[in-house]
């Protein structure tokens, strides 16, 4: 069974962190918290419209349309559920919403300020839940979600045999989870036989050279924003965590020792243990 007792400081330290970051700027325009995503012609944003291409977020508004939209090949959510685990600022959930148009979009968080962001600015469209991804099932009830999307959130939950474990109880027999996470490279296989022990592989993709080339066209946009924007203090801890060029972050991820790696995933009929 898995014990971890420094489970609880590492889920607080994180929360302080992400309390810190939304409390610290409450601006419309920044409304993700991922690496981005970049197509490899021109400047990279060959999968948005020309009204997202304006927008601070563009390159991380892209990941959620690579990894859900694209990878998905899905266009229309219409009479469907869909939740977003560690929803974040919300940006991604409305991308999609706006998008896709399912019946009810559902964020969960266990941020109450990324919530309290969150319901001043997309209240009138989407829900918002506070609860824990490795413990779902408390906040969502089970086999009620059509489409699950977690985009690197996962990698601040410390037991992620539970956290998939809850993805499965809450997703319908026929549900799909879109999922996008940074791991280090030697955590791939381990995450790929516990993915593949509960759920069928519809497609997988490496899409590391794509977040450095995002975090290399985007460096300059973002390191700006936090220096204008963010206390001292806090700006460092903002740098690395956002991969900009020149922190250690961002030499992993060039370098692979930290990858990121997209699923699609259904869920498998047979519960094997
Ligand atoms: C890096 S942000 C990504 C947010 C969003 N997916 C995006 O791309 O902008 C990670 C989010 O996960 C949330 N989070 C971390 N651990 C969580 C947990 N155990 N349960 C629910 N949310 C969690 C944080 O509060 C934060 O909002």
């Amino acid at each position: 069974m898995y014990t971890n007792i420094l489970n609880p400081f590492i889920k607080l330290y994180w929360r302080f962190v992400m309390s810190g970051l939304t409390l610290a700027y409450q601006g419309k325009d920044m409304t993700l918290l991922n690496v981005g995503y970049a197509t490899m012609g021109d400047e990279g944003l060959s999968l948005l419209g020309n009204e997202e291409k304006e927008k601070l977020d563009k390159y991380r508004i892209q990941l959620y349309h690579k990894i859900v939209i694209e990878n998905g090949q899905v266009d229309n959510m219409e009479g469907k559920t869909l939740l977003e685990t560690g929803c974040g600022r919300g940006g991604g959930l409305n991308y999609l919403a706006e998008k896709l148009k399912p019946q009810y979009a559902i964020g969960v968080d266990m941020t109450a300020s990324q919530l309290d962001f969150c319901k001043r600015n997309w209240s009138q469209k989407l829900n918002f839940l506070q609860g824990d991804s490795e413990f779902l099932s408390q906040t969502v009830p089970k086999a009620t979600i059509d489409s699950l999307v977690d985009i690197e959130s996962s990698f601040f939950y410390p037991d992620k045999t539970a956290f998939l474990r809850e993805v499965r109880e809450v997703l319908k027999e026929d549900g799909t989870f879109y999922y996008g996470t940074l791991l280090p490279y030697w955590q791939v296989n381990q995450l790929h036989n516990l993915l593949t022990r509960w759920f069928q592989v519809e497609h997988e993709e490496d899409i590391t050279a794509n977040v450095v080339r995002s975090l290399k066209q985007d460096s300059k946009a973002t390191a700006n924003f936090i220096d204008q924007h963010y206390p001292w203090f806090m700006r460092w801890i903002l740098k690395q965590s956002w991969g900009i060029e020149g922190t250690l972050v961002h030499w992993l991820i060039s370098n692979r020792y930290i990858q990121y790696k997209t699923f699609v995933l259904k869920k498998k009929q047979v519960f094997a243990k």
